[in-house]
């Protein structure tokens, strides 16, 4: 068993967070990690610019519902704070009038996680968003991909943040650093506690992770790849014959900077970009790509991923998965002290 504070800070049993992946849904998988002692957390939904016929507050108080439902633990939401995503602010408005008027939604919500902003961001009438989720009771986690980033969190009065480093799926920092370097300036900078993400695979990650300060860890890529998760399983077991290097950095839906697996939807990207399409052509070509990869399931869609896609040779349960993440972590803490020789 590794305990952290990460694990009393979210009332969890092992110090893992499955990451938000919007413009997918993760309900399931937030009920599968949920159920597995560690934090699921329910992904800020695409809507209406993703071919949703409901607003994006409406979709995720839906998914909170559900994941209740279906967990006794503790569970989170992922919201997406950048300026370009007006409906953040709903969203944040949504989630603490829940807690504050479901009993129920109230023991297990335990933590926002925002992310692609700023941490200091709200409103001058309802305050910054830490200050509202604090007032709901709620713990406020930002995400952050530089040191000077992770400082804002901190004077934000966030409980925790998660540096997450270049190798990792999904929208990612202008300037490149990767997650090793990221971590140990981080924990150097910050008093607050620190999640790594960005390229974490199995209990050697997690081990690592811990060894350079970090209270836990963040994965993305990994959960995807799981028998639980909701994504398609042309998507997950696309995953199994990749490289670690077939990934490649592309513009995303809401910003400029993406991880995606190389195929043949990345190349057309790649070519519409070249030719100058439109914005709204490339809006539609991403749309269609998210369309084809969440909901057809064909992997000629837009597979978002991490490095670590290279990395995945199979597709177990999200239980299996953290029962083993944390059963190697667990050999490789033991076996270190024999390194050290007086
Ligand atoms: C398909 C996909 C979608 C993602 N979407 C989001 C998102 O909406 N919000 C967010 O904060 N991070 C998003 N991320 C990043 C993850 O939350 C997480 O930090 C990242 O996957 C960690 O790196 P890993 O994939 O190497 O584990 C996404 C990642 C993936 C793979």
């Amino acid at each position: 068993m590794i305990h952290t504070v990460l694990c009393d800070l979210l009332n969890i049993k092992h110090p893992i967070i499955q990451a938000g992946m919007g413009p997918f849904a993760t309900e399931l998988l937030a009920i599968a990690a949920s159920n597995a002692g560690i934090l699921g957390l329910i992904s800020h939904s695409g809507g209406p610019l993703m071919g949703f016929d409901k607003p994006v507050p409406e979709i995720m108080s839906d998914a909170i519902d559900m994941v209740a439902k279906n967990t006794k633990n503790t569970f989170g939401v992922n919201v997406r704070v950048a300026k370009n995503q007006p409906d953040a602010k709903k969203c944040i408005k949504m989630i603490c009038e829940k807690v504050q008027s479901d009993s129920d939604i109230a023991k297990k919500l335990r933590v926002v996680v925002t992310s692609a902003g700023d941490p200091m961001g709200g409103s001058r009438k309802d305050g910054t968003w830490t200050e509202q989720l604090h007032r709901a009771g709620i713990l406020h986690i930002h995400v952050a991909a530089a040191i000077r980033h992770a400082l804002r969190v901190e004077k934000a009065g966030c409980d925790a943040v998660i540096a997450s480093g270049y190798e990792a799926g999904g929208h990612l920092a202008l300037v490149p650093v990767h997650t090793w370097v990221l971590l140990q300036g981080v924990v150097k900078a910050v008093k607050i506690p620190v999640i790594a993400a960005g390229g974490m695979a199995d209990g050697s990650s997690l081990a690592a992770a811990l060894a350079m300060g970090a209270v836990g860890i963040q994965m993305g890529t990994r959960m995807i790849a799981t028998k639980d998760s909701d994504f398609k399983n042309n998507y997950k077991e696309s995953f199994l014959n990749a490289a670690e290097t077939d990934t490649v950095v592309l513009p995303g839906f809401f910003s400029p900077h993406c991880r995606y697996l190389s195929n043949e939807w990345t190349k057309k990207l790649e070519e519409m970009m070249a030719e100058n399409a439109s914005d709204e052509e490339l809006m539609k070509f991403k749309a269609q790509g998210r369309y084809l990869a969440a909901e057809v399931g064909d992997k000629r869609g837009s597979l978002l991923c991490g490095q670590v896609a290279g990395l995945i040779k199979d597709i177990p349960t999200v239980k299996e998965l953290v029962d083993r993440t944390i059963q190697e972590a667990e050999e490789i803490i033991k076996k270190l002290p024999s390194y050290i020789k007086s």
